[in-house]
């Protein structure tokens, strides 16, 4: 099924028990997805995905009791897209434009399978203006399964694009003294904590007792966390990325953000996928680059 551009939509998309166009939080435009295995939520602001859990799982991502939901402001948990850089960049937004724009909604793709596929894509907007032409399409692909895809398109003729682009993903986790995360071992990262000293990563599992943040460089490798509480493993496979985010805010960080509760740094872990710092992209004219993510679940 094909819809309409931007907001132009409303419940004659619907398709019955899979498919709901409703109002979020903040009066914002949500989509709410069921399938037989599982439930999601996304919003066009950001084309955010807030919301995947599977039938008799706790949520798989985790959303902050007290982020906004507010045009200009990013959602806090869930899946913000950070595209096109990563980081604080002088007078522009933290990570980028893509996740505080109300994405459009482009199709909608029922398979014969049971799986529910959405297609988004970045609108047109000024501050791109700095950059090449380029589009910007996120497919969701929502099953047992949550499948992500952001394919970025340099729509030049003659210049190359340079950028970077993340999944920011917010994992849900139970008490996060009783989490480790492995497939990151032997890479080299710059620790934000310290002032990006360079460092490699020694253990075979990280284990997280203060504030992480962590930008780990030349890794294509799936990562797993392995959650002692809630008796759950999340697997995070990727293709076309070159960087893994480790990210927790611990206790003085999440006192000062304000969309972002004081003891949430207990519940939660990001563990990112993207191409950033050294590994960003750059794409030749009429080219694509396409970053995929897959998250996957099992009982312990
Ligand atoms: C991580 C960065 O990816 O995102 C951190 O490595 C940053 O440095 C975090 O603090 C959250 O960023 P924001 O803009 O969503 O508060």
């Amino acid at each position: 099924m094909t819809t309409g551009k931007g907001t132009d939509w409303d419940d004659k998309f619907d398709i019955p028990g899979r498919v709901r166009f409703m109002e979020g939080v903040g009066d914002l435009p949500m989509i709410n997805i069921n399938t037989e295995w599982s439930s999601a939520e996304v919003y066009l602001h950001g084309a955010h995905v807030t919301q995947f859990q599977k039938k008799g799982e706790e949520p798989l991502l985790f959303l902050s009791q007290v982020s906004r939901f507010a045009e200009g402001q990013a959602i806090r948990g869930g899946i913000p897209i950070i595209l096109p850089w990563f980081g604080a960049r002088e007078g522009l937004p933290m990570h980028g434009f893509a996740r505080i724009k109300n994405w459009e909604l482009r199709e909608i793709v029922p398979s014969k399978d049971g799986a529910i596929g959405l297609r988004f894509q970045l609108p047109d907007s000024p501050e791109a203006g700095n950059f090449p032409p380029f589009t910007a399409d996120y497919i969701v692909t929502v099953r047992d399964t949550l499948s992500l895809e952001l394919i970025v398109t340099n729509k030049s003729a003659d210049q190359e694009l340079s950028l970077e682009d993340c999944l920011h993903t917010y994992f849900t986790v139970g008490d996060i003294s009783a989490v480790s995360i492995t497939g990151l071992k032997g890479v080299d990262y710059l620790d934000k904590v310290e002032n990006f000293a360079k460092k490699t990563e020694a253990g075979d599992a990280i284990k997280i007792s203060s504030e992480v943040d962590r930008v780990y460089m030349d890794t294509t490798a799936p990562t797993e966390i392995h959650d002692a509480r809630l008796k759950r493993k999340i697997r995070i496979e990727k293709e076309g990325s070159a960087s893994t985010v480790v990210w927790n805010p611990w206790i003085a960080k999440a006192q000062q953000m304000p969309d972002f509760g004081n003891e949430e740094y207990q519940r939660m872990v990001c563990v990112e996928s993207g191409n950033v710092g050294k590994n960003k992209l750059t794409i030749g004219p009429g080219k694509s680059a396409s970053l995929k993510v897959k998250l996957s679940s099992t009982t312990l």
